[in-house]
């Protein structure tokens, strides 16, 4: 015990430029995110952390049972968490939810009750993007004297952060800038500590897993509005504008879709316009 304990501690060996290139390609074939020269350091520490935990101290042999059938793909889930970043806030880039609340009270005038709004948040994370859509979107149906009739769906690539997002309760300074209002309509304080989403706005989420490289297979159609955020920014430019593109398809007529401010530059679709506020980027599909 005492001796494998004091092996867990050794450093691992550098990276080798051909390993480096080997964890790069799997990273970015399965996920689009890329590890840049000046990430090199941070992919090599979070694979040292788990290979460390299973006791294992070359890159080659961890990638080979990464990528090794069935067993490898559960390893490589637990991995992912590592890889990628989750780090997300409620009501994340104000200028987009004062966006959506204007583009929604519109919306709900001409749709009223006669079907459900769908609205989607592409890596979503553990939640903070979709309850924060449903919020808005609560709101405004309110606002205009209607019921909350509409569903949100989130998807992500990991299914732990899925499973935070399911849970839906977070820590105290996850609401620190929410007016008290806000808390008290949408949450519940626990014994722990932690707040709970309440249970009406938590149905009206739906979390699933999709890889945003596997569009062609996602089931969404006619959204009414699409938040891709701090998403496509770990990918690269050729892309995000595909992925851009697979989305605005998934759009209703009239349908806005909102990505993060600087992660796309010089995108066009023929079948979208921009929106005319230079705070946000955002686009509506004609019709
Ligand atoms: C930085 S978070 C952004 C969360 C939220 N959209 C926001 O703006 O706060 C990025 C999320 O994208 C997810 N992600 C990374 N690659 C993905 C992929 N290929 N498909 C789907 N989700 C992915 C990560 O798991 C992570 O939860």
């Amino acid at each position: 015990m005492q001796a494998s304990g004091v092996w867990s501690l050794q450093p691992l060996a550098d990276m080798s430029a051909a390993e480096f290139r080997d964890w790069q390609a799997l990273l970015e074939d399965r996920t689009g995110v890329v590890v840049n020269e000046q990430r090199r350091a941070f992919l090599q520490t979070s694979l040292g952390a788990r290979m460390r935990e299973l006791g294992i101290n070359d890159y080659g042999s961890y990638y080979r049972q990464v990528t090794d059938g069935p067993r490898g793909a559960v390893e490589w889930s637990n991995l992912l968490d590592r890889l990628t970043v989750q780090e997300t806030r409620f009501f994340r880039h104000k200028p987009s939810f004062d966006l959506l609340e204007r583009y929604l009270r519109q919306r709900v005038d001409e749709v009223g009750q006669s079907r459900p709004l769908a609205l989607w948040s592409v890596g979503c994370s553990s939640g903070e993007e979709p309850y924060s859509l449903a919020m808005v979107t609560t709101q405004v149906m309110e606002a205009a004297g209607l019921a909350p009739l509409f569903g949100v769906t989130g998807t992500d690539i990991s299914l732990n952060a899925l499973g935070k997002a399911r849970e839906a309760r977070y820590a105290a300074r996850k609401l620190d800038e929410f007016d008290a209002g806000l808390v008290a309509r949408f949450f519940i304080a626990q014994d722990d500590g932690r707040y709970q989403v309440v249970p009406n706005l938590v149905e009206r989420v739906c979390c699933a897993r999709l890889n945003v490289l596997e569009l062609a297979k996602a089931p969404m159609s006619g959204m009414d509005v699409i938040f891709c955020q701090n998403l496509l920014i770990y990918f690269r430019r050729w892309r995000r504008r595909e992925i851009l593109n697979r989305l605005a398809e998934r759009l209703a007529p009239g349908g806005m879709l909102v990505v993060g401010v600087g992660e796309v530059v010089d995108w066009h679709h023929p079948a979208l316009e921009p929106v005319a506020d230079e705070r946000v980027l955002a686009f509506t599909r004609k019709g």
